[in-house]
């Protein structure tokens, strides 16, 4: 038996069949490019939320349940070619010659590592199953982002079948491929990746792999690494990132007191070679499912190895940043002569940055929360975010649900409504303040002169993107904040 599972395991396995075990975020996205670019070979998207299928197997593209630039041109070309969105994972799984999993790796809430380690219960289960309906040789791929030595349990998952299976064929190599793309901009970042990670110890395995993406990507671009270093560089290079944008932020503040603006100061800085102008941008605070929840991982890896000081460096990252969100929400009060109580907001924007419809981690939840627990009422507005999402996303307050807001008002709580557009402008008809909190195109384009004659006067604009003509609204007569201006003051 050792002998067969020994030879099957260095047999090369031609990449005929892939599965993608998630369809999120990445798995989408990610699947839909390998489909455009490799025609001859089935990509199966297997997810077990129903509802996610559907909407991938939507005919309208509107209803895609993800929205990036360009992927519902990419869908409309290659679904139900080789490219199909389903929930039998067991079919699925067991057709592959390679699996991708995708599925989310959200933080812990409970138990031991609860609030920084990775919560991996969906990649067991995922392990599991490739493991009991997998045939034959299947090279397995985590997709999904992982903390260290997470490939050595879903070996572990994976061996165990191997060694107690009946079916004398089956065997497994297990990959790390990390995914680098950034929502927003993800096909551009799949069409033409910085670069293509594979870690494992099968030179066959990763070669099988890296053929899949040198269907379009130049050779150089594909680092092959040990597949701890694989895992490592991901939690890293995330960490790294989101270093950059609180650091940014952290300066907004110093510039808010002294006569800097930290525009200058990020065109200043990122002139240096050795710095770069990228991810300098200033904004409300860092956002998206993945930076808190990565370095937190990483903290926890810090701290499980005794490495304390690391932890506290790259917990700081996390600290800094929600008292950025907790002094913007202070700002907007102070402004608004100490109480924004029973005072109507308009927020501009509610998705963790613009070109998507994700709202994970996103400041403007932690804003609006705020602002409802001073009392305010809000009007929220954005282009590509549904008001069930919203809801959904304000209802996990502490201290009341989404509903309990609309009907609080004498508990001091505000309200909050949702707009379905902006387009006739009436959702700033006695308006006290506009906050911008994501950069939409669209909101770089309103006429603030008819606007501000629709607020109640002296009426606020918050601009936390840095995307508002400030002689506009100057002109309109509008009080004017921004981020990191302070000239302002
Ligand atoms: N979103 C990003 O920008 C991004 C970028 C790079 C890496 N990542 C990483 O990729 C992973 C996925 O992220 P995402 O944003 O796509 O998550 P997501 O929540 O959008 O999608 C994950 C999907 O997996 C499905 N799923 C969970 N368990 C399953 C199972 N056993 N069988 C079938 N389906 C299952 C869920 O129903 C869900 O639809 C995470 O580890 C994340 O950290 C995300």
């Amino acid at each position: 038996m050792d002998e067969v599972v020994h030879k099957l395991k260095n047999k090369s396995t031609e990449v005929k069949n892939i599965c993608c075990i998630g369809a999120g975020y990445v798995g989408g996205p990610t699947m839909a490019v390998i489909a455009k670019h490799c025609p001859e070979i089935e990509v199966n998207v297997v997810d077990i939320n129903e509802n996610r299928i559907n909407s991938w197997n939507e005919i309208n593209l509107n209803n895609l349940p993800i929205f990036e630039p360009g992927l519902d041109l990419i869908i409309d070309n290659v679904r139900g070619k080789n490219l199909h969105f389903s929930t039998d994972v067991k079919a699925a799984v067991m057709q592959a010659d390679l699996i991708f999993i995708a599925v989310n790796t959200p933080t812990k809430l409970k138990g031991i590592g609860a609030g920084q380690a990775s919560d991996l219960r969906w990649i067991e289960s995922c392990a599991r199953e490739i493991s009991e309906y997998a045939r034959g040789h299947t090279i397995v791929v985590e997709k999904s982002t992982l903390p260290v030595r997470t490939a050595e349990v879903i070996e572990n998952i994976l061996n165990s079948a191997e060694t107690n299976s009946k079916r004398e064929e089956i065997s497994f190599d297990v990959l790390s491929n990390p995914e680098f793309l950034a929502e927003g901009t993800a096909i551009k970042d799949l069409e033409n990746p910085d670069r293509v990670l594979i870690g494992g110890d099968n030179k066959n395995a990763m070669i099988e792999l890296s053929k899949i993406y040198r269907a379009w990507v130049p050779e150089e671009k594909i680092l092959f690494t040990n597949i701890w270093s694989s895992e490592l560089a991901k939690l890293t290079s995330n960490a790294f990132l989101a270093q950059r944008i609180s650091s940014i932020n952290s300066i907004t503040a110093i510039c808010e007191v002294t006569s800097a603006d930290v525009r200058e100061v990020s065109r200043a800085i990122g002139k240096d070679t050795r710095i770069g102008s990228k991810f300098l941008d200033s904004g409300p605070g860092l956002g998206g499912s993945c930076f808190k929840k990565d370095i937190l991982n990483l903290v926890y890896i810090a701290e499980y190895f005794g490495l304390s000081e690391v932890a506290n460096f790259w917990e700081s990252v996390v600290k800094i940043n929600s008292w950025h969100q907790q002094r913007i929400s202070e700002i907007v009060v102070k402004k608004l002569f100490g109480s924004v109580s029973n005072k109507k907001l308009v927020i501009l924007g509610f998705a963790f940055k613009a070109n998507t419809n994700d709202t994970r981690e996103s400041a403007a939840i932690t804003i609006c929360k705020n602002l409802l627990n001073e009392g305010a009422n809000l009007l929220i507005y954005d282009p590509k975010v549904t008001a069930s999402q919203i809801e959904n996303d304000l209802k996990t307050n502490q201290t009341k649900s989404a509903e309990n807001y609309k009907s609080s008002l004498n508990e001091k709580l505000g309200s909050w409504e949702y707009s379905k557009s902006i387009n006739n402008l009436e959702i700033f008809n006695n308006a006290y303040a506009v906050l911008v909190l994501t950069e939409w195109e669209e909101f770089r384009k309103l006429n603030w002169m008819t606007i501000s004659k629709k607020m109640t006067p002296p009426a606020w604009v918050f601009d936390s993107r840095s995307i508002i003509n400030t002689e506009e609204v100057k002109d309109a007569g509008l009080r004017l904040w921004r981020i990191g201006d302070g000239l302002e003051n």
